[in-house]
């Protein structure tokens, strides 16, 4: 099979080809996921979350983050992997975002960068461009903000910030970004940006319309089952099917059944 680049998306857009996106961290869950046909893999901020149990992802680190994408690119032969810059290494000045995204790309051998923002950071996103590397932007609910925001919840259902997203929607295509998350926005509003690009939009809670959809991987296997929002549609329930198992081996352990005589040497 043929590997999967930016042109690729913009090509599946052209078609009518819905993108599929997820998440990983590690190379035993990138090689699944890229084995099961997902076209772009995301080295998510998420991370901090669903890897370190902070409670939000500005603390995790530029080191983290290389170390999180080279375990996923070691094991990826045919998506496209996205890696997002984390809170802190982008946003004081254009400069220190380009040396962040060239770290990125050079220690862990990644496909292209992601970016949380608009016009606030188009200077960032434009000197990232110009060194050759591809961004893929991040509007809506950008979570390295949610002190700003102080909560998790839809945005911009008020025209003001609807119109904001759609111009800076056009604006990350105009200077030349590969294609665009949309996070917890209106479906109608993700049809409309959708319809205006040229370059894909991803969504997340962002409705049908998107080009493609991404969910968090730990999420879609039903990992984390105490985060429930309405956009996330469980494919497994996997914290259920682990305890059980793992519940199983204890016992097993306990009642000294577990190894058996073939299960030695
Ligand atoms: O970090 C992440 O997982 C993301 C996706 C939810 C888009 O940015
Ligand atoms: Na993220």
């Amino acid at each position: 099979y043929k590997r999967i680049t930016v042109k690729s998306l913009v090509e599946m857009k052209q078609q009518g080809e819905k993108i599929s996106m997820l998440t990983a961290y590690d190379y035993s869950m990138a090689k699944i996921v890229d084995a099961a046909g997902v076209d772009v893999i995301l080295v998510g901020d998420s991370a901090s979350n669903t890897m370190a149990g902070h409670e939000t992802t500005l603390p995790i680190t530029l080191d983290q983050m290389i170390y999180h994408a080279s375990s996923v690119i070691r094991a990826v032969e045919r998506a496209l992997v996205v890696v997002d810059l984390p809170f802190g290494s982008y946003q004081s000045d254009p400069k220190e975002a380009l040396r962040s995204a060239i770290r990125i790309m050079k220690e862990s051998g990644a496909h292209a960068v992601k970016l949380e923002g608009g016009i606030e950071i188009k200077d960032s996103v434009k000197r990232i461009l110009n060194a050759g590397i591809p961004v893929m932007g991040h509007l809506g609910l950008t979570p390295q903000s949610i002190y700003k925001f102080g909560t998790y919840t839809v945005r911009a259902r008020e025209e003001q910030e609807a119109k904001k997203l759609l111009e800076d929607a056009r604006m990350l295509e105009k200077i030349g970004c590969f294609a665009v998350v949309l996070e917890k926005i209106p479906a109608e509003l993700t049809r409309v940006v959708s319809g205006e690009l040229n370059i894909p939009t991803i969504g997340i809670g962002a409705g049908a319309a998107s080009d493609g959809q991404v969910l968090v991987i730990h999420d879609l296997l039903g990992m984390t089952h105490e985060f429930n929002p309405r956009f996330l549609r469980r494919y497994m329930n996997l914290y259920e099917e682990m305890n059980v198992a793992i519940g199983q081996y204890v016992k097993d352990v306990k009642n000294k059944d577990f190894p058996n005589a073939g299960e030695q040497y």
